[in-house]
């Protein structure tokens, strides 16, 4: 199953893009077996993430299920290919598992309540060997201890960033983050 997968991204990913998804694999296997979680699971995810990412917009639209948050962000490619990416898989690839096709569905968003696999995806796709932007060394550091404080040191930087271009912002993405600081806080007490 896995080597038909890996076949069939190569043959729809440029190789730019392929390059990237062997480096989000690499990380979150490892993320998976420090982490206790399935390891299969990860591959799988990490290998599909960005399927849909080089799809146009209206392409990505014939995937994505009905959602009142998205309606805001029709024409977002960067964030809509994770959920086009999610329906892509189950209905033309059969991938049936829930928690994989949820850490596809949210590595571009993120969520409230996001499982381990979810959380590996989403800061694998962000530290993989191939990214180079500053402070992604930093990050990859608090990984190897934490990948909640990983997330959270990421996704401030990324708000900032959207902050001063004036972006429009994902509530998802907020939520995320104060779920996470909700469960570290947790941790303390
Ligand atoms: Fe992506
Ligand atoms: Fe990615």
């Amino acid at each position: 199953m896995l080597e038909k997968l890996y076949e069939f991204v190569e043959n729809t990913l440029p190789p730019m893009r392929y390059k990237h998804t062997l480096g989000v694999v690499e990380v979150a296997k490892k993320l998976a077996l420090e982490h206790n979680i399935s390891e299969t699971k990860a591959e799988t995810a990490a290998l599909l993430h960005d399927i849909s990412k080089c799809m146009t917009i209206s392409e990505m639209h014939n995937y994505i299920e009905c959602d009142e948050t998205l309606k805001y962000f029709g024409n977002l490619g960067e964030l809509l290919h994770g959920f086009a990416g999610s329906v892509y898989a189950k209905q033309k690839l059969d991938v049936f598992d829930e928690d994989i096709l949820n850490a596809i569905k949210y590595h571009t968003v993120g969520r409230r309540g996001m499982t381990t696999l979810e959380k590996i995806i989403y800061i694998a796709d962000a530290i993989e060997p191939g990214r180079n932007y500053p402070s992604v060394d930093e990050i990859r550091k608090k990984a190897t201890t934490s990948i909640n404080h990983a997330i959270i040191f990421e996704v401030d930087r990324k708000l900032k960033y959207l902050l001063k271009i004036e972006a429009i912002i994902h509530p998802n993405t907020i939520e995320m983050r104060n779920c996470i600081l909700e469960e570290l806080k947790n941790l303390k007490s």
